[in-house]
């Protein structure tokens, strides 16, 4: 590893499409972050196999092995910090994390979010946009704080919302997206450009809108 690149450690369930995302971009940019190492709490995650693909350490903590949600966050906290990061990404991490969990990753953990925070924070969000009858829908990331979805927004992405779209189809050309915002955001933060102060995100100095970074 480049002896300047921020040591990035990867938290995943499934898929893994995110976090492939991000090996891929900082294949060419090596000297300012590197994925050290990705963990899932299902040992089925294909993203543990993407991990090995690209020679990162990949490791399952099964949450079904532990009786709390305290004594899951406890070894997963002990198995980041064995790495050492300078930041932590929530890649489709599907848990909810402790508040001592969030407050000791507090400033250097990041989450991406498939809707427009503050809107349809939690599951199933594609659905509710559609239920809503919204024209558009979109994926947030965000510094993750206590709040459950709450935490200040970096940068959001907008798709529209069809006629006679789907969840799918919409999850589809929303995560589309995703994989466009997520890496950026990752080398904004490893390049220390990214900061979060008083509970806002600031980037080059400057204090984002609740919205993020203005794209438009
Ligand atoms: C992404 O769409 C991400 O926004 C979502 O899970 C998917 C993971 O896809 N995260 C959440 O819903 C977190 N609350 P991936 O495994 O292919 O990156």
């Amino acid at each position: 590893m480049e002896a300047s690149a921020v040591p990035i450690v990867v938290l995943i369930s499934g898929n893994g499409s995110n976090l492939q995302a991000i090996i891929d971009y900082f294949e060419s940019r090596a000297t300012i972050g590197k994925v050290v190492a990705v963990i899932s709490n299902r040992p089925n995650a294909y993203g543990l196999e993407r991990a090995k693909n690209a020679n990162i350490e990949a490791i399952c903590i099964d949450h079904k092995n532990f009786d709390t949600r305290e004594a899951y966050d406890n070894l997963l906290q002990k198995q980041i910090e064995h790495f050492q990061p300078g930041l932590v990404v929530l890649a489709g991490f599907m848990r909810i994390l402790t508040a001592d969990f969030v407050q000791s990753f507090e400033g250097r953990m990041i989450n991406i979010h498939p809707s427009l925070l503050p809107k349809y924070k939690g599951l199933n969000t594609h659905q509710k946009a559609l239920d809503a009858g919204d024209k558009e829908h979109g994926a947030s990331v965000h510094f993750v704080t206590p709040d459950l979805d709450g935490g200040p927004v970096i940068i959001q992405s907008k798709v529209p919302v069809f006629e006679n779209d789907n969840a799918e189809e919409l999850a589809q050309r929303v995560q589309e997206q995703e994989r466009n915002i997520f890496p950026i955001v990752v080398d904004w933060f490893c390049q220390k450009r990214l900061t979060m102060k008083n509970n806002k995100a600031v980037l080059d100095g400057n204090e984002l809108s609740e919205s993020g970074y203005a794209t438009d």
